[in-house]
């Protein structure tokens, strides 16, 4: 469920009608509904209730930090993967004990400031990595809470470009030699091993991959305490599925999810007292957010027809990137009779690829119109660029009646003015 509707004929925002935003600050924008993101983020925390649980917002997924703090208000903490990141983190107000740190490529500089700022675990990737942090560590006297990042080999069945648990990935260490790393780690000086994390992909409709994953993990789990070793977070990643609204089958149930949890891994032996991290992204903003634009030209011709928005690939750039389907809707509700036509829905960027939809029954649009990309607010916006030096999208945070722009388009004299001519060109 998420909180954008039609209201007498007009699709809105919570209370806000998006045609109001688009009169204020132009189009291209991306609207969020704090209402959704709340919700989202409180069925995902209700689903593991009784549980010793910690929801780490996968920040890339949505990194403005007016999304971010909205959930930080709720209790969450935030999953991040660069320094950059950790930063938005912090800024929004998430405390360094609930920050997250994951990433295969993780600098000494990135390390030195999730050490500094005290952040509660760093995920760890590789042995290199390891020796990175009990070298910083150790030569600033401090003591790095990590957590091994596992490679469960576990196909997660989503998307090549988006899965990461399988022995083909970058990610984690490989889960036949996390054992052996575990306890080389807690003899490393700076370190001091608080458990295992483990991430298979994004955008799972599956849950047995999951569940596949989780009980290797509780293998290893097993294997760590009979060495005498300790463990006190365990990190179950992100990926949960979404719906786009193009699914044949259905799409998984939080409720399911966290009970495979707790079958998998909620109860690993006596005295135990094991936090659990999870970290979702798509699953809290996914649905939380539309990408608002306007028509500017319908091209119909003998053989196909173009609606030409005023969005583009470098605003939203998972259709073209990943195929991905995003539902397309008019904002102000067509009246009655009104002729539908096919058309691919397509921005202005001078490439074939620039595309929203492919051969999409809509009523016809006029030049002005608006029109709404839903389930636009996971991996939207943080993706988008300036090629074709078009302004960088704007966005705008609604809640109930209100709304505020949380990024201003960023325009073409501001890009420019961060390049300069070098200056054995100025006497050409
Ligand atoms: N944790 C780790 C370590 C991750 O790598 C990711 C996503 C997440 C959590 C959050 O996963 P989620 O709950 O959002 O599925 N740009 C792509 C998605 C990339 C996902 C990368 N990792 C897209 O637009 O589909």
């Amino acid at each position: 469920m998420n909180h954008f509707e039609y209201k007498n004929g007009h699709l809105t925002a919570e209370d806000v009608r998006l045609g109001d935003i688009a009169a204020e600050i132009g189009t291209p924008f991306y609207a969020y509904s704090t209402a959704t993101l709340s919700r989202h983020y409180q069925i995902f925390a209700d689903a593991l209730r009784g549980m010793n649980a910690l929801v780490c917002f996968a920040v890339k997924a949505n990194s403005n930090i007016a999304v971010i703090r909205s959930l930080a208000r709720l209790g969450a903490g935030a999953d991040v993967v660069s320094g950059g990141e950790l930063t938005r983190a912090l800024k929004a107000g998430v405390p360094a004990a609930k920050i997250i740190f994951s990433g295969v490529g993780k600098t000494d500089e990135e390390l030195s400031l999730a050490l500094s700022i005290g952040i509660k675990q760093i995920n760890v990737e590789s042995v290199p990595e390891l020796e990175a942090i009990s070298r910083i560590a150790s030569a600033n006297g401090v003591v790095a809470p990590v957590a091994l990042r596992i490679n469960p080999d576990i196909d997660a069945g989503t998307h090549a470009k988006i899965t990461t648990g399988t022995l083909e990935n970058k990610f984690g260490i490989e889960w036949t030699l996390a054992h052996e790393v575990y306890s080389r780690a807690s003899q490393m000086p700076g370190i001091e091993v608080k458990g295992l994390a483990v991430h298979i992909g994004s955008q799972l409709h599956d849950l047995e991959p999951f569940r596949k994953a989780y009980e290797r993990m509780g293998d290893l789990v097993a294997m760590i305490l009979k060495d005498g070793l300790n463990i006190e977070t365990l990190d179950l990643g992100g990926g949960f599925g979404i719906p786009y609204g193009d699914e044949t089958a259905p799409v998984p149930n939080v409720e399911e999810y966290a009970q495979i949890v707790r079958e998998t891994l909620g109860n690993l032996g006596p005295g135990l007292d094991i936090e659990y991290i999870f970290e979702p992204g798509r699953m809290i903003a996914g649905n939380a957010g539309v990408l608002v634009s306007s028509v500017i030209y319908v091209k119909e011709g003998a053989t196909r027809n173009f609606v030409i928005v005023d969005a583009a690939m470098n605003d939203l750039i998972r259709p073209t990137l990943y195929g991905a389907y995003h539902e397309i809707v008019p904002v102000d509700e067509p009246g009655e009779g009104v002729d539908v036509i096919e058309a691919d829905v397509v921005g202005p960027i001078c490439e074939t690829g620039d595309i929203f939809a492919k051969a999409k029954s809509m009523p016809r649009p006029r030049p002005g119109d608006l029109l709404a990309v839903r389930t636009a607010g996971a991996y939207g916006a943080v993706q988008s660029s300036t090629y074709n030096t078009r302004p960088l999208v704007a966005e705008v945070l609604v809640n109930g009646d209100k709304f505020h722009v949380i990024r201003p388009r960023l325009g073409v004299e501001e890009i420019i003015s961060r390049e300069s001519i070098a200056p054995w060109q100025l006497t050409d």
